[in-house]
């Protein structure tokens, strides 16, 4: 397999106790906000301080890749107002946090389409990543303007671009170190607050094998027992990657993978 992680649907990857990537839709911060009588950009200015301590709930049990999404490719659909709230308070929590989450070790990555993005967000983003780097304890990545089709098109097209010759034969293996996410594993697990049940155009190709969990907590109420009961939650699913339930003692290597096919039950009559 080429890549420094298993791809779910090439091999069997490894599976600890914590989930090593967790990804979450930070959802209802507007009716959080709508229940105390406030307008919604008050719930999103309440998220951030959610998000800050979920960085710091991850590092403390070991997850070592956090990703949030933070805006839609189309959450530009909703009102100006709201959309240019979001921008500003992205710009104050970059310039806000990114000396405290260097000074914890913290890598920071945005993936989406930064083009729609004012020049003085996109610098700050930037200046963030370049800043930290090198930093290993946690990776905490924020998906702004992202959305899941997006990153798959781009992934493909960027492929397409560097290898016309093999149009037609194209592998996941070539695809994969095009998306925007191939720094890191596949989610574990993926939380999505708020009570909705869907994906929303998150991360679409790297969910193949997510564990999902759905709560109807929101956004600015999600704390460490809510982190803690997805964690559990996770630790009692049976991560089959489409083995049998027998299967999952025995070694990965002596299962027949994607590329090596059982040989088909001879057939007498052929
Ligand atoms: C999630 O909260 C934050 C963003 C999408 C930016 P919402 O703003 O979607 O909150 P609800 O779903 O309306 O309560
Ligand atoms: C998903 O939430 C996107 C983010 C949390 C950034 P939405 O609130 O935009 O999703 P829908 O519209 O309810 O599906
Ligand atoms: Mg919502």
């Amino acid at each position: 397999m080429a890549g420094k992680f298993t791809s779910s649907t090439q091999a069997i990857p490894d599976v600890g106790n914590i989930p090593r990537h967790v990804a979450i839709i930070m959802d209802g911060n507007g009716r959080w906000a709508k229940q105390r009588f406030m307008p919604r950009v008050a719930g999103h200015k309440r998220g951030v301080e959610t998000v800050r301590s979920m960085v710091k709930a991850c590092i403390a049990r070991g997850v070592e890749y956090l990703t949030l999404f933070a805006f839609s490719s189309e959450n530009w659909r909703r009102p100006a107002e709201e959309v240019s709230f979001l921008m500003n308070l992205f710009i104050n929590a970059l310039q806000g946090e990114i000396g405290k989450l260097h000074a914890n070790g913290v890598r920071l990555k945005v993936v989406g389409d930064l083009a729609a993005f004012e020049p003085r967000l996109v610098a700050l983003i930037r200046e963030g990543e370049a800043r930290t780097a090198n930093n290993s304890r946690l990776t905490l990545t924020i998906a702004a303007n992202y959305g899941g089709r997006w990153d798959i098109l781009q992934a493909m097209n960027q492929l397409a671009l560097a290898h016309p010759e093999k149009a037609g034969c194209y592998g996941e293996a070539d695809l994969a170190p095009h998306l925007m996410m191939a720094y890191a594993p596949e989610p574990d697990l993926f939380i999505r607050t708020g009570g909705e049940q869907r994906i929303s155009n998150f991360l679409l190709w790297q969910l193949a094998y997510s564990e999902l969990h759905f709560t109807a907590t929101l956004w600015p109420d999600f704390d460490d027992v809510a982190l803690d009961a997805a964690i559990t939650s996770y630790r009692r699913r049976e991560r089959r990657f489409g083995r049998t339930s027998e299967q999952l003692g025995e070694p990965a290597s002596a299962v027949p993978s994607a590329s090596t096919p059982a040989p088909p039950v001879a057939d007498d009559d052929a």
